[in-house]
């Protein structure tokens, strides 16, 4: 519906500029501004000829019917927990009213474009067009940006609509968003890594035998989380699937090597799962070739593969690989493919009928980089996801609550703040921290330090925050105001109280073995506990289906009400960054570790119970 200005302001217009074209029935205002991010700096003119990809994200008609049905389906103690969503129902919720859907062609129209193609629930339209025309359709200019490490998008910095669009239009990117996901891992081939002075051996003569602080391997991982034993049984139906970016490809020939020492038995699986390419992403079944190698790519996908087979085995797993998100394009000429990195596959992915029930994504940005409005669009997208009954998992980042001396705010106002990440800070994602050691676990942590070639390796510091713009969700309001309030006001100023807070859980993320260019090493990251996590909710579902029982789906309820008592709390450690400690680990959720790291038996049996 119209708001009262917008009536007024078309009839003035309609009045001054009869006869005129419908592009000019309301004047053009601004929709959104945001501030380019620090590290970018504008370095040229974007080329006029080259074209664009616009995407415009229309209202969704009933997106709060979805989250009501998604916090329905979600919760143990609901009578329709389980009953997750189809794809017709859930497109139905999301599609655009016929006014804006209109609306929007006809503004199109008006401005010759014509070919437009629509998402399955027809929430969003994209559109390949000269650069000029997207200049002229948005009233705006666009601008190549460099970041300090040479990525060069096509971006502005602010763009209008017609003011009669504006309640109809989420979002339209490519514009202000300079989200460029990255791989939540760190630091490989490090022999021998460093060790906390403060390391205490295990004394339980299992973990003692099969847990090595340098590194840490799945038979570890199945006996600290209590998986030994336990046989899959509903592989017919169950899977779990992890996403690839930036050109990442899971390796097999590195998989196989890797399972045929930690898990000879699944050693077969290294050649079966399939990869889907989503808009050009690549896939190749041989090993890394020499200039693949020398690029240094793969490390992030060898180790989410690695990690979930390790644990999930014989469970069936699916990776995707999405082209299309920002490449190197040190041309001016030569700026055009800059997709968002999220849109693509969840377009792909919502329109699939049936989606496998886990989904481990171990890439994140700075929250900052993200205009809120398109950062809104996306989490509803994986809220649709959830409402379909799949468990989407994202990594919480690498850098405790930021990087030191660069945690400002982008506003304008370089105010000092911690820097969350998105989408980690998304409410509709289950978001997963990093531990490390093993009696007691620990958050993962690592000083920085020069490597052998000179080069200065970060912290690495397992990342946790709360969200600016996405509020506490309810099911974790009691938990997330408690941990608040026992900070007795440190940090005030520097977090968002009010914000949506993370991660949820934790799993080992420190030193995991794997194997690389077919050579051994070890890695770390959130990256890595986020598929480990991952292949354990997978091995929950399998007990779930195996019982006649619906699949977890979004987790979030069921752990803040129930699944909690499923987890061993962490207690040591902090999300150290920002030049400061960082939000410590304490008794009951933190935002470092969450819950803290699955007991797998026991959150199985609390599964089971609803
Ligand atoms: C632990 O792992 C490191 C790195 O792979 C290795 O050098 C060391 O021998 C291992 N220790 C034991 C006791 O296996
Ligand atoms: C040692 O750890 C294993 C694996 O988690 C567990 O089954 C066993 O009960 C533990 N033993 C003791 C004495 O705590
Ligand atoms: C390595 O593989 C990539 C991807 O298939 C290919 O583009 C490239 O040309 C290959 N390089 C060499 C040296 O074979
Ligand atoms: C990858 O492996 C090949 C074959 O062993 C080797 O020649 C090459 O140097 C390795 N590349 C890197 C970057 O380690
Ligand atoms: C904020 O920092 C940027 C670059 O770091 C600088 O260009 C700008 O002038 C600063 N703004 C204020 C208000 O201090
Ligand atoms: C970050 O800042 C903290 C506190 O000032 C300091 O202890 C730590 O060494 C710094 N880390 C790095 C990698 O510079």
């Amino acid at each position: 519906m119209f708001s009262f200005t917008t009536l007024l302001s078309i009839a003035i217009a309609a009045r001054a500029v009869a006869g005129s074209p419908i592009r000019s029935r309301t004047p053009y205002v601004v929709k959104e501004t945001h501030f380019v991010p620090r590290k970018w700096k504008q370095v040229g003119q974007a080329a006029e000829e080259s074209t664009i990809s616009l995407n415009i994200g229309l209202k969704q008609s009933q997106f709060d019917e979805l989250e009501r049905h998604l916090y329905e389906v979600s919760d143990p103690d609901h009578e329709r927990y389980g009953k997750h969503l189809s794809v017709e129902h859930v497109e139905e919720l999301v599609k655009p009213s016929a006014e804006s859907l209109d609306m929007v062609r006809e503004w199109l129209l008006e401005n010759g474009i014509g070919d437009l193609s629509y998402s399955a629930a027809k929430d969003w339209i994209s559109v390949s067009i000269p650069l000029q025309t997207a200049e002229q359709l948005l009233d705006t200019k666009y601008h190549v940006y460099e970041h300090e490490d040479g990525d060069r998008l096509v971006r502005t910095s602010e763009w209008s609509l017609p003011l009669h669009l504006h309640d109809h239009v989420d979002a339209i990117q490519p514009t202000t968003s300079f989200m460029r996901t990255a791989g939540q891992k760190t630091e490989f081939l490090q022999f021998p890594p460093w060790v906390s002075p403060e390391y205490i051996p295990p004394t339980n003569a299992t973990i003692s035998k099969v847990c090595n602080i340098s590194s840490v391997t799945p038979e570890c991982f199945m006996n600290l989380y209590s998986t030994k034993g336990y046989k899959p049984q509903a592989t017919k139906f169950n899977k779990v699937a992890f996403n690839n970016y930036l050109g990442e490809i899971p390796i097999r020939p590195d998989t196989e090597k890797f399972l045929a020492k930690y898990r000879p038995a699944a050693a077969d699986a290294a050649y079966k799962f399939p990869q889907y390419s989503i808009a050009g992403g690549p896939v190749q079944d041989g090993p890394l070739n020499y200039s693949q190698a020398a690029d240094g790519i793969s490390r992030e996908a060898n180790l989410d593969v690695q990690a979930i087979m390790g644990i999930s085995d014989p469970t069936p797993v699916v990776s995707y690989s999405t082209g299309g998100s920002p490449p190197f394009t040190p041309d001016l000429a030569t700026t055009e493919n800059t997709n968002e990195p999220y849109f693509v596959w969840l377009n792909y992915i919502l329109s699939q009928p049936s989606i496998p029930q886990v989904i481990s994504t171990s890439y994140a940005d700075d929250e900052q980089t993200v205009p809120k409005a398109y950062a809104e669009r996306v989490c509803q997208q994986f809220a649709q996801l959830g409402a379909r009954g799949v468990s989407v998992l994202f990594a919480s980042g690498d850098r405790g609550v930021g990087i030191n001396n660069t945690c400002l705010s982008n506003d304008g106002k370089n105010t000092t703040m911690f820097v969350p990440l998105f989408p980690s800070g998304c409410p509709y994602v289950t978001t997963v921290g990093a531990t490390h050691q093993f009696e007691p676990e620990v958050v993962a942590f690592r000083p920085g330090y020069y490597a052998a070639d000179g080069s200065y390796r970060e912290i690495y510091s397992s990342g946790g925050g709360f969200s600016n713009y996405f509020s506490t969700p309810r099911y974790q309001e009691k938990v997330v105001s408690s941990y608040v309030k026992g900070l007795g006001g440190l940090y005030d100023g520097l977090y968002n109280k009010k914000g949506r807070a993370y991660p949820d859980i934790s799993a080992q993320g420190q030193y995991f073995a794997y194997f690389w260019n077919g050579t051994e090493g070890v890695i770390s990251g959130t990256s890595a506990s986020t598929p480990l996590m991952s292949g354990i909710i997978a091995l929950v579902n399998d007990v779930l289906l195996s019982h006649g029982k619906p699949v977890l789906g979004f987790l979030n309820p069921f752990l803040y009400s129930k699944g909690y008592k499923g987890f061993t709390d962490i207690t040591s450690g902090s999300a150290a960054g920002c030049n400061v400690d960082g939000f410590a680990a304490k008794e009951g959720w933190d935002p470092v570790t969450g819950f803290g790291t699955p007991i797998f038996p026991v959150l199985a049996e609390l599964a089971k119970g609803y």
